[in-house]
């Protein structure tokens, strides 16, 4: 037997294979709430234009509520042979209201449907990403509120370079999310245009208006060119880059909680709620949840290198190549949302350990630059000179075996002659700290002031 919806011209049902790769309705399901909205505000329009009656627009949008129920109490028997969600939800329909059912896709294909079920999907899914992401800043405004005045060593090469505070540390990954978010809202504001009514392609005879399906599911307008809304994918591209480039700085924070929780490092405490434990060595505690962020960035790459690679080269307008658009976004959005959800735990229940912190931030000749500083601000050496200077300094340190506050002005006047005891006031690493107050710098007076500023803007 073939398909109902589209057997006219077919004698012979498909083969079980062609069945079982033309099938979405696998996962697809996930869209049948945008799908029934997007079907009730296209039989609202058809009664309101006059294409259909009153009477059938209301059979089929109290029918497709019933659909819906169905759906969320888990009582609705998908079909594979139906194929995907929308013929799923019209076949029901019809069991339920009859004729009218029929009348339902008049003036619209699955091209404009599918566009725009997908696109209601990826939409509400910026919109848990960016309540992800508030929270997410919130907790890390609290970490950096806490520890403002902090030291801690800062890295480049991750070779100690020069102290800077905890809360700056925390902050910077605040600009980073915080530009996520902003990603986040623009991706929202180019995307929501509505595809509904291009049809499958060039648009249709019937005066539906289009407007009013637009306004109905809160786009903010339709689709100018039909040929295009039904074509485009931009959206979930754009979304998967956004979730790329976010999950890049997830996966950067993941790394140092890794290394900061280390037994070498001591920096962070995480929560017993986020870390797991060894079933054979009993005093582990794993940052189990951080390498599973490190972990899940890849499969949002992969998605994201997997869609371009879909929709590179396909000829306008549909082809069913673009079925394969669904998976990978909604394993992408899935992992997301958990490795916010997740940093998020973390963030909020992690501990600094405001001594390990402190105890590195001192070693490692962190305040190296700032002798050097010093000999160019007294001394009025040129700064390359200085640099040589202070680097005699370090090698005559390491050979003894002690950081650079442990020398004596001796050792220092042994190097350079001109050098007072006034210069060991800026060998502390608090002192160092306190003495970077340019815009954006490490000193707690710039850091508070960036919390400020973040506390306003949320
Ligand atoms: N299941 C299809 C998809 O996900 C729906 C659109 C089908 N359109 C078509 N012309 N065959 O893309």
């Amino acid at each position: 037997t073939s398909n109902q919806m589209w057997g006219g011209r077919f004698s012979a049902g498909p083969d079980a294979i062609m069945e079982a790769i033309n099938a979405s309705i696998g996962f697809d399901r996930r869209m049948a709430a945008q799908d029934i909205a997007g079907s009730r505000a296209h039989a609202a329009m058809l009664a309101a234009t006059g294409v259909i009656t009153d009477s059938d627009a209301e059979a089929i949008g109290k029918g497709l509520l019933t659909v819906l129920s169905e759906i969320e109490t888990g009582t609705f028997a998908f079909s594979t042979a139906l194929e995907d969600i929308h013929m799923n939800v019209e076949a029901r329909l019809k069991e339920i209201v009859g004729e009218p059912a029929g009348r339902l896709h008049t003036g619209r294909s699955r091209n404009d449907q599918v566009a725009t079920d997908f696109k209601l999907w990826v939409r509400d899914q910026l919109d848990a990403a960016e309540t992800g992401l508030i929270a997410l800043i919130r907790a890390l405004l609290g970490q950096a509120e806490a520890g403002a005045g902090w030291v801690m060593p800062g890295f480049t090469h991750l070779q100690t370079a020069q102290p800077v505070t905890w809360g700056h540390h925390m902050m910077a990954y605040v600009e980073m999310f915080g530009r996520d978010l902003s990603r986040v809202r623009d991706a929202r504001v180019r995307m929501n245009e509505s595809p509904l009514g291009a049809a499958a392609l060039a648009g249709t005879s019937f005066p539906i208006d289009r407007e009013m399906t637009a306004t109905a599911l809160g786009f903010d307008r339709p689709a100018a060119n039909s040929l295009d809304a039904v074509s485009d994918r931009d959206f979930a591209l754009e979304f998967l880059g956004v979730a790329s480039i976010c999950a890049i700085h997830l996966s950067r924070f993941a790394e140092e909680l890794v290394i900061w929780s280390s037994a070498q490092f001591r920096f962070v405490t995480l929560s017993d709620r986020f870390s797991t434990g060894s079933s054979i060595m009993p005093q582990k505690k794993n940052p189990d949840a951080a390498e599973l962020i490190r972990a899940k960035v890849g499969r949002i790459f992969g998605a994201n290198t997997a869609l371009m690679m879909v929709m590179k080269g396909l000829p306008l307008a549909y082809s069913k190549d673009m079925q394969e658009d669904k998976e990978q976004v909604f394993d992408a959005a899935d992992n997301w949302m958990l490795a916010l959800a997740a940093m998020e735990g973390m963030v909020r229940d992690m501990t600094a350990n405001r001594d390990s912190l402190a105890a590195a931030a001192g070693s490692g000749f962190s305040t190296a630059t700032d002798l050097a500083d010093w000999l160019v601000r007294v001394l009025g050496l040129p700064f390359r000179d200085a640099h040589h200077v202070t680097g005699s300094l370090v090698a005559k340190a390491e050979a003894r075996g002690c950081d650079l506050p442990d020398l004596t002005l001796a050792d220092m006047q042994s190097v350079h002659p001109d050098i007072t005891a006034g210069v060991f006031d800026v060998l502390g690493v608090e002192n160092s700290v306190n003495s970077r107050m340019s815009y954006g710098g490490t000193a707690p007076a710039r850091v508070r002031e960036q919390i400020a500023r973040w506390r306003q803007a949320l």
